[in-house]
């Protein structure tokens, strides 16, 4: 129940108050280099219409990066392969997630083996380098994408009322977004 001193209070919304994430393990390091990256590609095969576990663990940590907005100014590009169904739908999970923390996603590469390409396909990897050049072009030239950029402000407005209202449980976040100038 989200109740202040419920019976787990000790745990909810930890990641808000220590001002790092909770569980010590390979996450932060890796969050650190997707800070540092110009450039994402998130990618995962179809497991059961979606993607796999593994990735999953991974994308279910950086609330932070949705809530504080920590990556505008960067690009990224997604793929995913399925055997039958489900690769359009998970590239677009994929998008979300590059979308939501304030990347552009220059594009996608999504295929199934139900459109003849075999592993190796030379059309699909002649897409997947046009898809890169277009990635690389992006970052170097900075540009705009006016329907990303228009969502993402709104977002922005959306994730400020939060952070103004959960102040003081979110005081990471709260501190963050007033460092920034955005309150
Ligand atoms: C555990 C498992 C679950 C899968 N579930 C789906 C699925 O729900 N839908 C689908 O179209 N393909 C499914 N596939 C097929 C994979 O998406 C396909 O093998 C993969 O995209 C091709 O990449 P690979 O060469 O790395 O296997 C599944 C494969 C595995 C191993």
């Amino acid at each position: 129940m989200c109740r202040p001193g419920g019976k787990s209070a000790g745990w909810r919304d930890r990641c808000h108050h220590p001002g790092e994430c909770a569980p010590k393990d390979d996450f932060n390091p890796l969050f650190e280099k997707l800070l540092a990256a110009d450039g994402l590609v998130p990618g995962s095969p179809v497991y059961i219409y979606h993607v796999t576990a593994q990735f999953k663990t991974r994308a279910d940590r950086p609330g932070n990066a949705i809530h504080c907005q920590r990556l505008p100014g960067k690009y990224g590009a997604v793929v995913s392969t399925a055997g039958g169904s489900g690769h359009e739908e998970t590239a677009d999970y994929l998008e979300m997630l590059l979308r939501r923390p304030g990347a552009q996603s220059a594009g996608r590469i999504a295929c199934t083996l139900d459109d003849g390409p075999v592993p190796g396909d030379a059309e699909l990897l002649k897409q997947a380098n046009a898809l890169g050049v277009t990635l690389v072009r992006a970052i170097k030239e900075k540009q705009e994408f006016p329907d990303q950029i228009q969502q993402q402000e709104k977002l922005r407005e959306y994730f400020r009322d939060v952070i103004i209202k959960r102040k003081d449980r979110w005081d990471r976040e709260y501190r963050y977004w007033q460092g920034k100038g955005w309150l």
